[in-house]
This record gives structure tokens, C-alpha cells and sequence, in this order.
């Protein structure tokens, strides 16, 4: 791989950014750093349209993480709604309490007390370590991963998972000064939303069409292992999302013949509770009733 000009690089991105950008709450100057965190554990695995309401939702309810560590977690999947995958409501309501326990109720700005957190990874580490508190970490996300792909290494796609060659690229692409850094991971975070998307990518309105590998090697398409599909009907995920969507309904616990309305298919159906279970999403009570963690 070529060793890319980083700084002509920032320019365009950063101006294109200060022209393009969404206006997102979690971006507003009067963001806190929960705030940050909380969106940051929510727009992993959900599109912003989706995020927004909950989002807000969540903040007004739980201003602070103390707010969220005093209720039960059951009141954390509860709120999680429709946002999909909700182990992500258990880790952040573990995150709270032991921001709560470990920091007197604050986040921490350092890049490795974040990591230390229950269910904090190194993406969201870096993340709110860059958003909240203006750091400098290489954020990569999908977004991000897919435009250095293409725009330093001529790739369609970036490698199925992160690779240590992706984070030393994104760690020589940013900007010295800290501040400057973060705006950039944000900024190419963006552009690879709104530009450079997966399947359409606009390019004849990238700021770096001129500098994109990808472009000069006449846009080549991925010719790597098969892409992860998106199929969401019929699966288990599909199945548990319908069992817990009856809890989440439901005042009190529910009775097992309730639950088993939602899908018609015993041994899947079967399968997608117990791992409910397995996970802590939904608690099996002694009389036979299930209901959401306590
Ligand atoms: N702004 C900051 N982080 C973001 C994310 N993960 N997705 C979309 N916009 C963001």
C-alpha cells in the first residue's frame, strides 16, 4: 500500500464536513458525554432515523448514568424499544452502574478507563473518547473502514473483519492536534454515510474524488469472501425480537402461552426463549411466568 499524504487528505474532508454534516443532537455542543455514549451504543447496529426518538426518549428519562443505574435493567429493554439487538440495553445499563461505582457517576474521558467498562469495545472506547472529550484514536466503524478502503487501498469493501493493517492506516491518517483528530474521525464517519455508502456511492460529490484509490484504479469491484447478507425475516432474531416485544407490552410478567402466540414454529420458537434467557433479557419465574430482568 501506497503511504497516503494524510494532510491532503483533511482539508477537503474537513471543509466538506463543515458544509455537510447533519445536525445530530449527540454532536450539539451541549452533548454530554452520556449522551455520547448512549448514542454511540445505539448507532452501532441501528440506522440514525431509527436512533433519534429513542435516543431523546432515553436522555430525558435518564439524564445521568446514576439515573439509569437505579432502575432495574428490565426498564433499560423496556426503553430500548425497536432499536434490535438489546443485549445493547443490558451493556449500558452495566456501563451506568459501574460509571456509578468506579467515577462517582461520571464518564471517563480516558480511552482505556472507557474500555474498562462492561460491554464498552474498542470502537466505542475510542468513539466517546474522541466525540465526548476531543481525543485523538483512530474511530473505526463500518463507514469509515469502507471510505480508507477505497480511498487509500483501491478496495470496494474493507476486509471482512478489522484487521491491525486497517487501524495503523486509520492511526497515520489523523490529524496531530487533538481536537482537529476527532473532527476528522466524525467527518469521515459522515462522508462515508452520506458519499461514499456501500452500494451508490455519490461520487461525483466527494470531496476527495481526485485523491481516491479507488476511483484511479477505475472503481474494481470486491472480489473478496462473500458479503454478510441482511435477512431479517424468519429468523431467530426475528423470533426473539417478537417474544420480547410482548414483554416490553406488557404490564407484569406473562404467561408462557402469550408469548407463544407470536410464533407458530415450536422448536424455533423454543430456541429464541432460551436464549433470551441465556442472555438476561427475560427472567423465568418461579410460578411459571416470564418477565423482563428484574
Ligand atoms: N456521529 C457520531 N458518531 C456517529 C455514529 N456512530 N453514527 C452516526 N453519526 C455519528
Amino acid at each position: 500500500m501506497q503511504i497516503p499524504n494524510s494532510p491532503a487528505y483533511h482539508d477537503p474532508i474537513l471543509a466538506w464536513y463543515e458544509a455537510n454534516a447533519r445536525d445530530l443532537p449527540w454532536r450539539a455542543p451541549d452533548a454530554t458525554p452520556w449522551g455520547v455514549l448512549v448514542s454511540e451504543i445505539m448507532l452501532q447496529q441501528t440506522p440514525v432515523a431509527r436512533v433519534l426518538p429513542v435516543w431523546r426518549e432515553w436522555l430525558e428519562r435518564w439524564p445521568e448514568p446514576a439515573a439509569l443505574a437505579a432502575e432495574p435493567s428490565g426498564e433499560a429493554v423496556r426503553a430500548w424499544g425497536r432499536l434490535g439487538y438489546p443485549r445493547r440495553a443490558l451493556r449500558l445499563h452495566a456501563s451506568a452502574a459501574a460509571i456509578v461505582e468506579r467515577h462517582g457517576g461520571e464518564v471517563p474521558s480516558s480511552h482505556d478507563d472507557l474500555l474498562a467498562l462492561p460491554g464498552i469495545g474498542a470502537y466505542t472506547a475510542a468513539a466517546v473518547a474522541s466525540f465526548a472529550f476531543r481525543g485523538r484514536h483512530a474511530v473505526l466503524d463500518t463507514n469509515v473502514r469502507r471510505v480508507l478502503a477505497r480511498l487509500v487501498s483501491a478496495e470496494e469493501y474493507p476486509p471482512r473483519s478489522q484487521t491491525r493493517a486497517e487501524v495503523r492506516l486509520a492511526e497515520s491518517l489523523l490529524p496531530l492536534d487533538p481536537p482537529t483528530a476527532a473532527r476528522w474521525s466524525v467527518a469521515v464517519m459522515e462522508l462515508g454515510a452520506l458519499v461514499c455508502t456501500a452500494r451508490s456511492p455519490r461520487c461525483v460529490d466527494c470531496p476527495v474524488l481526485a485523491r481516491c484509490a479507488w476511483q484511479r484504479a477505475g472503481r474494481p469491484a470486491y472480489d473478496g469472501p462473500p458479503r454478510k447478507g441482511q435477512t431479517y425475516a424468519g429468523t431467530d432474531r426475528q423470533c426473539r425480537g417478537r417474544i420480547l416485544e410482548v414483554l416490553r407490552n406488557a404490564e407484569g410478567p406473562v404467561r408462557k402461552p402469550e408469548l407463544d402466540v407470536v410464533w407458530s414454529e415450536p422448536v424455533q420458537r423454543e430456541r429464541a426463549l432460551d436464549a433470551l434467557i441465556a442472555d438476561g433479557l427475560v427472567d423465568p419465574l418461579d410460578d411459571g411466568r416470564y418477565a423482563l430482568p428484574g
